[in-house]
């Protein structure tokens, strides 16, 4: 069965399930729908079965149940259903017959999936390479549930707080005619309704031709609820409809004042409604009626069920050119004093732990192509890597990683994440055994950034498997804990080096693991490939390693990087790069912001999960000095800054780096001031930035932010701190003509450049009251092992370089820190057959090159995505057409034949067909475009920007 809606892109005619509009009138387009999120209040499962409705009365299975049956009951009624991850799991528990009943529906365009993926992503927090996998999830089950009619046509994003452009630009790629959400800048929204600029287009990549990365993109008029006085759930106390329908008191002329066409649209439904789908829908059905009836009267309101891609449809047809729109809708604010910038931070463990599992994810899923059936039916067992597949798209929901949720909810994706990698670890010891020859038990150690891993501590002699999931070989530093003083390394080119474990990591580690030293080497791995090592504890090493010496030294420096600390504080003073012969004055510290606790004259916001209100703009210093700890020795040099009993700081440098590490320690913030803090890390160098920075847009594109300013409006600043915060997701940086300081991070972070020169960002929140946004808890985080509050560590790269080449280096950095190495062990001597090294790769890739998907997807199908990782223009270098041999890829798979897609596999390429939009200023290109060539097997030759 061919579905209406694919129809009319075909024949181009109104061939299809949207119902009749009336060109003279006011046509009131209403969208039965739910918002159902996936974990909040309570857990996906919770919500799905409706468990501990005391909690939050909601239960998904009974909302797809319910409406189901009454769409039946009248063939106008039309419903959206938006979240993969409910749908699936309420289709896999469906009769036959009832499935076939629910295809009919979908066929009809009765039941329209928008969005469509696993789940609706947070914009602040994800990494694209996790969305573009999560979207890639949930469309797919509906391609291969549904066909055709089951694609979704609209992005539909109503409850994000803020959006991302790289975000835009995938959904642009994604093939998606058109984008809705409900939340924007309260000043902006304002701004657009006198401006009848609502919807728009959004021209969503510098780098990409247009009108490839071009989304259309329509605000909704009311979030994503029902006008006032119109709620009929369940859930609501609106009056039902009688006989005469109210419409005309709500006016409806008034919302179409402030919209272009002669048609809106209205949300008719909120969070986990139409559970009893009856109250809506008979309310609904008598207010068209009645509303429609009027007609007659003189009435010039049409009112009508349908779904966005209808209305979308409309707008279409309406043939109008629309403002063009460049930036993004960060910072996110609903009012004066209530800025949306808190959670580009909050619980920064589980941002780690999310990022850290992507990186997991993807070298699970290069493991099961180049282990093959073996990985996950293997000697270890059955591994697989669905699990954390799963695991990673829930946790990208906008109150999961977004850390928005309830702390037992927080507990439940941390969980679920931990499950998904005990499952990919029987698939990578099934693959690393197959590869390796070599079917010792492989031992896996999660707490190697605190210095925890019995084996290490305890065995005299084990080997270290390297396994690099980048396209390209790295150099990687490998510490690991030990008790002993000397180790013969074998096949290491530098002589391993034993060094004390910190204080701070010791009285971190809280009694789970008692190493007193750590073995530090440098390890080289191929490409999509392994390098093993061999460590043996030498018997009569030297008694101990040198201690460290208690002072700053002056200067720290290898051959790329020079760093002088100030011999009083003990903080960092300058940074230089010996290649460029640039040098900045820099500091470093940290402080805290005191959280707004209400009790302020100007608003009662209070800082929270969600929002970031300091009670004042100067942050407290944490300490003017550090206690200092010097360590130098041929692989790293160190420099261990102890703040406070609660902050401490390993300032590191690494002999072959170009990036000075900060490994920062936070934790636990006292709360003994009945005082919540946010707690920062600021730069301050001699840069001269005027008011300027740059962040990236989920990790990939970056774009620039300027203080007290929003390119697309007057900025009234009202918070001026939190009014210029940006979610930070891997980089950030400021410059001037000639220096450019770039940060790359290891999770997203929130930050803002506040004084010239100056670049802070948020490492850590603790609050003591609930931000009245719904989650209705303080974001409060104690753990079993840190009962008087969390702890957490993570690192900052720095790197110093002209702002022509800058990209060079923190490219490639960053993407050392999200696709990092896994680290794994085996006990004893390794046998002499072992493999001790594989590469999956014939060739490297080209530097511009990143290899950002390799995944089984059938039997005899891979799923291989390529990304041209530079933006235009950011490197004279890379910022250039490339050229790939994909005939000469991979070292042991047969390329058979290529079949280009979307970018999120649920459309062939050639299939593609977007719904054009004209641009009000006209198209203007910017930038050039970088392309990628694939050479396949076929010789066909195809270009294509993003794979
Ligand atoms: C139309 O107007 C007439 C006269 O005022 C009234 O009797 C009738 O009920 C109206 N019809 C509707 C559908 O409102
Ligand atoms: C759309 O508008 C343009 C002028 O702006 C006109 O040339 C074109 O024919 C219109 N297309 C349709 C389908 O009405
Ligand atoms: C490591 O050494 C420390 C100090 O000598 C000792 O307390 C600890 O028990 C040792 N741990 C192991 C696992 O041998
Ligand atoms: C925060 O957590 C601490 C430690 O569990 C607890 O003592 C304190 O009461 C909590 N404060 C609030 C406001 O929840
Ligand atoms: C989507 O499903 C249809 C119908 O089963 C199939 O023909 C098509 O190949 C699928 N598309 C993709 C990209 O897998
Ligand atoms: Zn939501």
């Amino acid at each position: 069965v061919e579905c209406s809606y694919f129809k009319i892109l075909l024949v181009g005619k109104a061939l299809n399930s949207c119902h009749a509009t009336k060109p003279g009138m006011l046509n009131v387009h209403l969208v039965p729908h739910t918002h159902d999120d996936v974990g909040w209040l309570k857990t996906v499962d919770q919500y799905f079965y409706g468990d501990r409705n005391d909690i939050q009365h909601a239960g998904v299975q009974y909302i797809l149940d319910s409406v189901v049956d009454q769409l039946l009951k009248n063939p106008d009624r039309r419903f959206i259903y938006v979240e993969t991850a409910f749908f699936y799991r309420w289709w896999k528990q469906q009769t036959d017959d009832m499935q076939n009943t629910v295809k009919q529906l979908v066929n009809e365009g009765r039941l329209e999936f928008v969005n469509g993926g696993w789940c609706m992503s947070d914009e602040a927090t994800t990494h694209y390479s996790a969305v573009i996998d999560q979207m890639t999830m949930g469309l797919r089950f509906l391609n291969d549930t549904f066909g055709h009619c089951g694609r979704p046509r609209v992005a539909w994003h109503i409850d994000p707080f803020g959006h991302a452009r790289e975000h835009a630009s995938m959904f642009a790629q994604m093939g998606y005619d058109g984008f809705f959400f409900g939340r924007l800048d309260y000043q902006d929204r304002n701004r657009r309704m006198v401006a009848r600029e609502q919807e728009m287009l959004w021209r969503a990549s510098e780098s990409l031709t247009p009108p490839m990365a071009d989304l259309f993109t329509g605000i909704l008029p009311n979030g994503y609820n029902p006008p006032e006085g119109f709620c009929w759930d369940q859930s609501c106390d609106d009056p039902p409809i009688r006989d005469d329908p109210d419409l005309e008191d709500y006016n409806v002329d008034d919302v179409a004042l402030v919209y272009k066409t002669n048609h809106i649209i209205m949300t008719m439904g909120s969070d986990f409604q139409y559970e009893n789908a009856n109250l809506w829908y008979k309310n609904l059905d008598k207010l068209i009626r009645y509303v429609n009836q009027m007609q007659s009267n003189g009435s010039e309101v049409n009112v009508l069920y349908s779904t966005p891609s209808c209305y979308l449809q409309e707008l279409h047809r309406a043939n109008l050119t629309w403002p063009l729109k460049g930036d993004d809708f960060f910072p996110y604010a609903d009012s004066a004093h209530d800025f949306w910038t808190g959670y580009f931070t909050s619980r920064p463990a589980l941002k780690r732990y999310e990022r850290i599992s992507n990186s997991y994810l993807q070298t699970c899923k290069q493991l099961e192509v180049l282990g093959g059936p073996i990985s996950r039916k293997g000697p270890f067992g059955a591994g697989d890597s669905e699990t954390l597949k799963k695991a990673m798209a829930v946790a990208q929901h906008h109150d999961a990683v977004s850390g928005t949720e309830k702390q037992h909810v927080a507990n439940d994706y941390a969980r679920k994440l931990a499950n998904g990698w005990a499952h990919c670890q029987v698939l990578v010891s099934n693959t690393l055994s197959s590869l390796s020859g070599s079917s010792a038990p492989r031992v896996y150690c999660e707490h190697l950034n605190i210095s925890v891993c019995p084996l290490t501590e305890t065995s005299k002699k084990f080997s270290v498997n390297v396994y690099n999931p980048l396209a390209r070989p790295v150099s990687w530093p490998v510490r690991l804990p030990v008790n002993g003083t000397a180790y013969i390394p074998h096949s290491i080119p530098t002589p391993p080096q034993v060094v004390p474990v910190s204080q701070a990591t010791a009285a971190v580690r809280r009694g789970r693991g008692y190493a007193v030293n750590e073995l530090l080497f440098q390890v080289q791995a191929p490409p999509l490939g392994y390098s093993t090592y061999s460590v043996s504890l030498l018997q009569n090493g030297p008694p101990s390693p040198p201690s460290p010496l208690p002072r700053a030294p002056t200067a720290v420096q290898n051959k790329f990087l020079r760093v002088t600390f100030d011999p009083e504080t003990g903080l960092l003073s300058s940074l230089s790069n010996l290649e460029t012969q640039q040098t900045v004055k820099l500091s470093q510290n940290f402080y805290w912001y005191n959280a707004s606790d209400g009790n302020n004259s100007e608003s009662i916001q209070m800082s929270g999960a969600y929002i970031f209100r300091p009670n004042t703009s100067t942050p407290f210093i944490i300490s003017k000095t550090a206690k200092i700890e010097t360590l130098q020795n041929s692989v790293v040099q160190e420099v261990r800054q102890w703040f406070s009993p609660w902050v401490s700081q390993v300032v590191r440098l690494y002999t072959d780096s170009r990036a000075l590490e900060l490994e920062w320690t936070v934790g636990p913030v006292p709360i003994g001031d009945d005082l919540g803090k946010e707690v920062i890390s600021r730069l301050d160098s001699s840069i001269n930035s005027s008011g300027v920075f740059y962040t990236d847009s989920n990790g990939r594109e970056v774009l620039q932010r300027r203080k007290d300013y929003r390119p697309t409006w007057n900025l009234r600043q009202s918070e001026p701190i939190a009014g210029n915060y940006y979610p930070i997701n891997s980089r950030a940086y400021i410059k001037d003509d000639k220096d450019q300081l770039t940060v790359v991070t290891d999770r997203s972070q929130g930050g803002g450049s506040i004084q010239d020169g100056s670049l802070e960002i948020m490492l850590h929140r603790r609050l003591l009251y609930d931000d009245v946004r719904g989650v209705g808890e303080p974001l409060n985080e104690t753990s079993d092992i840190y009962p008087e509050g969390l702890v957490v560590r993570g690192r900052h790269l720095l790197s110093l370089s002209p702002p022509a080449t800058a990209a060079d280096t923190h490219r490639p950095l960053a993407q050392e820190v999200v696709l990092q190495p896994l680290i794994t062990f085996t006990d004893g001597e390794l046998h002499p057959s072992t493999r001790l090294e594989f590469s999956g790769l014939q060739a490297v890739l080209p530097p511009a090159v990143h290899l950002l998907t390799v995944s089984q997807w059938d039997q005899d199908t891979v799923l291989l995505r390529l990304e041209h990782q530079y933006q235009a223009s950011e490197s004279k270098e890379h910022s250039q057409p490339v050229t790939v041999n994909l005939q000469k890829l991979f070292s042991t798979l047969d390329m058979l034949g290529v079949s280009e897609m979307n970018l999120s596999a649920n459309q062939w390429k050639d299939e593609m067909t977007r719904l054009d939009w004209k641009a009000e200023s006209g198209t203007h290109h910017t930038g050039v475009t970088n392309q990628l060539c694939l050479l396949s097997p076929l010789g066909c030759v195809k270009t294509a920007d993003l794979l």
